[in-house]
């Protein structure tokens, strides 16, 4: 590790999610030790990439969704991960320029970049805050969010790909349920997270890896994943696979062109309403 990234927090001589995650989506903000742990995820599953990739298709197609059908103009973000364009906000601004987004994770690489999740239009406004998904006390009652949101208004909470890394021992379903509490009705959350339930052998090598790296991962079956929407109005399709929500032409192919399969995504994703 070089002085200045141990003095920002950045620990490189192990591997981390948000850095693994921008190697499968052939970001260049990894180091050697995410590149390695990536390269052994894909070895035991070679879908990694296109699950990537179908990830963050949902998360563009949901924000639009949400902010074309459901009036939606606020979004909370939490495990935003390494800024990829087009960001959340860039997605919703392209809908609704006055958009605010208040992005949340706890890697301090992201920190790094968070300028990147600034450039809003000027209608809009962003701001990034350093938190943690396991105290949502601390994250809600940050004065930065407050300067963004106004918790009177929906607002659609966006949990990408993170609460695969919460386990059950940490209250997964707490944490969701408090962040739910404090948004009025008429407000969203928009969820992905990736499952073994097409091919558990795969999904257990995974899970070693990722837990064998120091972080460690509980990857859901459908019907604990759809607990994190209880008390919401779920939007059709449903809790479904993540290409197979809304898609839009051209996508839910390889680069050969196959259609792809639920097994290569792996990624259970939905959105709903709070009534
Ligand atoms: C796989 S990436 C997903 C990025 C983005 N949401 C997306 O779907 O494209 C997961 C992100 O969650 C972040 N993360 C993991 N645990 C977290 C926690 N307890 N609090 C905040 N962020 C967390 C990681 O740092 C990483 O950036």
């Amino acid at each position: 590790m070089t002085n200045s990234h141990a003095a920002r927090g950045i620990d490189t001589s192990r591997p981390h999610s948000a850095r693994m995650y921008d190697y499968y989506l052939g970001g260049k903000d990894h180091f050697e030790v995410d590149k390695q742990a990536a390269e052994t995820v894909a070895t035991a599953y070679p879908g990694i990439f296109v699950c990537a990739r179908e990830n963050r298709a949902f998360m563009h197609r949901a924000t639009r969704v949400l902010a074309r059908e459901h009036g939606i103009r606020q979004w909370l973000d939490i495990g935003t991960g390494i800024p990829t364009e087009p960001n959340l906000h860039q997605v919703a601004q392209s809908v609704v320029p006055d958009a605010r987004v208040v992005y949340a994770d706890n890697d301090p690489l992201v920190l790094k970049y968070a300028e990147r999740l600034m450039r809003s239009t000027p209608q809009g406004r962003t701001t990034y805050i350093e938190a943690d998904a396991n105290d949502p006390e601390t994250l809600l009652t940050a004065p930065e969010l407050a300067e963004v949101l106004d918790l009177n208004r929906p607002v659609a909470l966006s949990l990408n790909a993170l609460m695969h890394f919460i386990t059950d021992a940490r209250d997964p379903y707490g944490i969701v349920g408090r962040l739910l509490d404090v948004l009025p009705s008429g407000s969203a959350l928009a969820l992905s997270h990736c499952t073994p339930d097409f091919d558990p052998q795969t999904w257990e090598k995974v899970t070693a890896i990722y837990t064998g790296a120091g972080t460690p991962v509980q990857f859901r079956a459908q019907k604990d994943v759809a607990r994190f929407f209880d008390g919401l109005e779920l939007l059709d399709p449903g809790i479904v696979v993540g290409h197979r929500w809304r898609p839009e032409a051209g996508q839910g192919h390889t680069a050969t062109d196959e259609p792809l399969t639920d097994a290569q995504v792996s990624l259970w994703v939905g959105v709903g309403i709070k009534p």
